[in-house]
């Protein structure tokens, strides 16, 4: 008999070796996300969040390249098709936690956009919570090393039954 939506966890574990593979990762993740979606990605300075997002948007085919927001903290990347828009933020510069994202209006675009939000956990779990959940370690702690692993957890209704083992490609 197959457990209750709400007793399945909506979590998967992957392995990536590479850059590359890390992209190809954010472009499978396109095709399970929606507006409204919220997607954390957390990992130490390094890790691949932005390469992540980067197949996050080819995969959206949005405008735009998909970088380090340096001296911005969130980037609009309009779709070029009839998708939604990707919300990249980067809350790293965040002193203030939610007061300052609020006025980044994000709740505002929250329904009719994807959302990434890199170094997001402790500020913008208030958003929404149901969310996408992405963890990325490095295997070893040598910086040199290409191997993460990533855990992807799905928080909420929405993601119960989401088929987050697509993700391994
Ligand atoms: N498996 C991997 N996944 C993602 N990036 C990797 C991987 N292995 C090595 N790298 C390198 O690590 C760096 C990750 O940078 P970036 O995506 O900007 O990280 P973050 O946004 O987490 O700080 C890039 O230079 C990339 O080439
Ligand atoms: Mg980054």
């Amino acid at each position: 008999m197959e457990a209750p939506a709400a007793a399945r966890k909506a979590e998967t574990e992957l392995t990536v070796t590479s850059p590359e593979q890390m992209r190809d990762l954010g472009r499978r993740l396109a095709a399970l996300v929606r507006a409204g979606d919220l997607v954390m990605l957390s990992g130490e300075l390094g890790a691949g969040k932005t390469t992540l997002t980067r197949g996050l948007g080819e995969g959206l085919g949005v405008r735009g390249a998909v970088t380090s927001p340096t001296f911005v903290i969130a980037r609009v990347h309009p779709s070029l098709g009839e998708g939604p828009p990707l919300v990249h933020v980067d809350a790293y510069r965040l002193g203030g936690g939610l007061d300052e994202m609020e006025d980044l209006d994000l709740d505002v675009s929250l329904p009719e956009s994807v959302i990434v939000v890199e170094w997001g956990e402790g500020k913008v779990e208030e958003l929404a919570e149901e969310r996408l959940q992405v963890r990325i370690h490095r295997a070893v702690g040598d910086t040199t090393d290409e191997v993460r692993q990533v855990t992807v957890t799905g928080l909420g209704e929405r993601w119960a039954s989401a088929d987050l083992d697509a993700l391994a490609g």
